[in-house]
């Protein structure tokens, strides 16, 4: 899959230089060419030697040889690379990156590169989580940097977190998959409803939920860095849509949001994802006016069931199309999940339980488990959102290729 790519690996100042090594050979293993580059940092936790003997190619630290005065262009780098892939990526290269620091031949080469980035980071974990490297991690993502989650496990320092650079077979799963996707998802169209509706009771009050929207509206993105054509179908959220791919519908009510995905479903989407957290009920009778405060007793509301949009397509569903649907479930979260995943006809179900920590509502994290028509269960770490839309858009990518 990685034959004859070119790939321009940065290796930065981090212990976690030495997985390098391993990093080189694989990806060369895979049939990438390979040209390796270091920070003057990174050379002291692996030799050039080492990186230039992997990748056959001599390893690029200067801007210039100083014996024979050969300039490395970290233009025609840019320009020469499909990826550039930096692993280990420091806090200190991350946020040079983030303001556009230009003082190494790496940094210089990435505001040059033409070509898709990858980061994988490595630090300790409290450097991790400080604001500041995640407010730069945030603005490389938000560039279109993919980033290559780091693992919590033990570290260099002895302490236990988050912090430590996916192993090289990770990285080199994650590069595939950035390939695989660039082509694959140019052409397609995907159908996806998020966030909440709204049921009126009367001109003031209305039924809602939670619901955010962050995870539908990563997942817009994720299909649509892709290439994908995205009609999204969004209740009322504070998120905007940031790529051109996404033509936004807005809906407010449960019955809005059926008619307009029903309509948009007519179209022929490659894939639909119900991802909104609908109201499965709406009130009998919206009042004209404000309801007032009765003098004693209760306030009964009666309540009418909504239309399953899910279930609705479940029942139409065209052959070759793909539909995913999401569970969100407070107990016995799997049985539940597979009930649905039967009941509306979807080929996936994506579950998450509020049961889980960091996962859910309002969170900038969560954690899925990704269950097919065919059986297969997987299980994914917390991650955040925008990391699970790239492994479910991954994964949805393998379901349409067993199909085709
Ligand atoms: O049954 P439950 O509401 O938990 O099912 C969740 C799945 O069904 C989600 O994919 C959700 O978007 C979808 N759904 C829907 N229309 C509804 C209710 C749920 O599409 N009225």
């Amino acid at each position: 899959m990685l034959k004859g790519k070119h790939i321009v690996l940065g290796v930065t100042g981090s212990i976690a230089a030495y997985k390098a090594a391993t990093l080189v050979r694989l990806l060369v293993k895979e049939g990438a060419e390979v040209k390796v580059m270091m920070t003057e940092m990174a050379k002291h936790f692996i030799t050039p030697l080492t990186m230039a003997t992997l990748s056959k190619n001599p390893v690029l630290v200067e801007f210039y040889n100083p014996e024979n005065g050969d300039w490395n262009s970290h233009v025609s780098l840019g320009i020469w690379a499909d990826l550039f892939l930096i692993a280990p990526a420091s806090a200190n290269t991350l946020a040079k990156m983030a303001t556009g620091v230009a003082d190494n031949l790496l940094l210089t080469t990435y505001l040059s590169a033409k070509c898709p980035v990858a980061i994988a980071p490595a630090m300790d974990l409290d450097m991790y989580a400080h604001v500041a490297t995640q407010t730069n991690l945030n603005t490389l993502r938000e560039r279109g940097v993919a980033i290559i989650e780091p693992e919590s496990g033990e570290l260099a320092s002895g302490l236990i977190g988050k912090g430590r650079m996916e192993e090289p077979e990770g990285i080199v799963r994650a590069v595939k998959a950035l390939f695989a996707r660039e082509g694959a998802w140019k052409g397609r169209r995907v159908l996806l409803t998020v966030g909440p509706t709204r049921e009126e009771i009367d001109p003031v009050r209305y039924i809602t939920n939670h619901s955010t929207g962050k995870m539908g509206y990563a997942l817009a993105e994720a299909f649509a860095d892709q290439g994908a054509q995205v009609e999204l179908v969004s209740g009322p959220v504070s998120i905007k849509a940031q790529s051109p791919n996404i033509t936004v519908h807005n809906v407010v009510s449960a019955a809005q949001m059926a008619e307009k995905t029903l309509a948009l479903y007519e179209t022929c989407p490659d894939v639909t994802v119900l991802c909104a957290a609908v109201a499965d009920y709406t009130p009998a009778e919206r009042q004209d006016q404000k309801i007032k405060r009765e003098k004693k007793g209760a306030y009964a509301l009666e309540l009418v069931p909504t239309v399953d949009i899910a279930a609705a397509i479940g029942q139409i569903k065209k052959p070759n199309t793909l539909t995913v649907g999401f569970a969100l479930e407070t107990n016995d979260a799997v049985a539940h999940a597979q009930d649905k995943l039967q009941r509306k006809n979807l080929d996936m179900i994506v579950m998450n339980s509020l049961e889980d920590p960091g996962a859910g509502f309002a969170t900038d994290t969560n954690r899925v488990t990704l269950i097919s028509r065919d059986g297969e269960t997987r299980t994914g770490s917390l991650k955040s959102k925008q990391q699970v839309a790239l492994d479910i858009v991954q994964r949805i990518d393998e379901l349409l290729c067993c199909k085709d």
